[in-house]
């Protein structure tokens, strides 16, 4: 008890703890930024045909089933929307129906992450998936 009482009174102590907290906040704050700079790239996100976001198809499927599926149906094999499984489109024509509709479909039925991952899990079924 009476060492740290001793250690809080050196003159030392008192004149580079303020600075030597500042860095130390610094670097964390540091830290902190380039910890989540380096999570960008382990995003669910990539580039396909150049403009094309890819988000998580697995959280994508669950979209499809309760946004899509009413119409494409369950397993994309079709219904009143023309069948998804195996159709020879590519991925921009995907993108166009969601974000613009087509007919009965109606526009936007999702966007941003959501669209993004719906168009993973569309990519997944496609016929065109293999052809590159
Ligand atoms: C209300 C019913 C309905 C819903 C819900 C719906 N669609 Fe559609 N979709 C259609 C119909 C009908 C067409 C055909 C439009 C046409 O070409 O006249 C279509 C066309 C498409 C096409 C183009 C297929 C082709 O071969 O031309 C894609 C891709 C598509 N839909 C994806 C989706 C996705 C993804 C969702 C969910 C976000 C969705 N649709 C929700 C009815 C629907």
């Amino acid at each position: 008890m009476a060492e740290r009482g001793a250690w809080k009174h050196r003159s030392l102590g008192r004149n580079i703890g303020p600075p030597l907290l500042l860095f130390a906040g610094l670097s964390a704050a540091v830290f902190t930024l380039a910890k989540l700079r380096l999570a960008e790239p382990a995003a669910p996100s990539a580039a396909v045909g150049g403009q094309i976001v890819l988000g998580d198809a697995y959280r994508g499927e669950t979209i499809f089933l309760q946004t899509c599926a009413t119409c494409h149906g369950p397993n994309a094999t079709g219904g009143a929307g023309p069948r998804l499984r195996d159709a020879r489109i590519p991925l921009t024509l995907v993108r166009d129906r969601i974000e613009n509709g087509k007919g009965i479909m109606p526009p936007n039925l999702v966007s941003g992450q959501q669209e993004a991952d719906v168009l993973a899990y569309v990519a997944t079924l496609l016929e065109s998936k293999n052809a590159g």
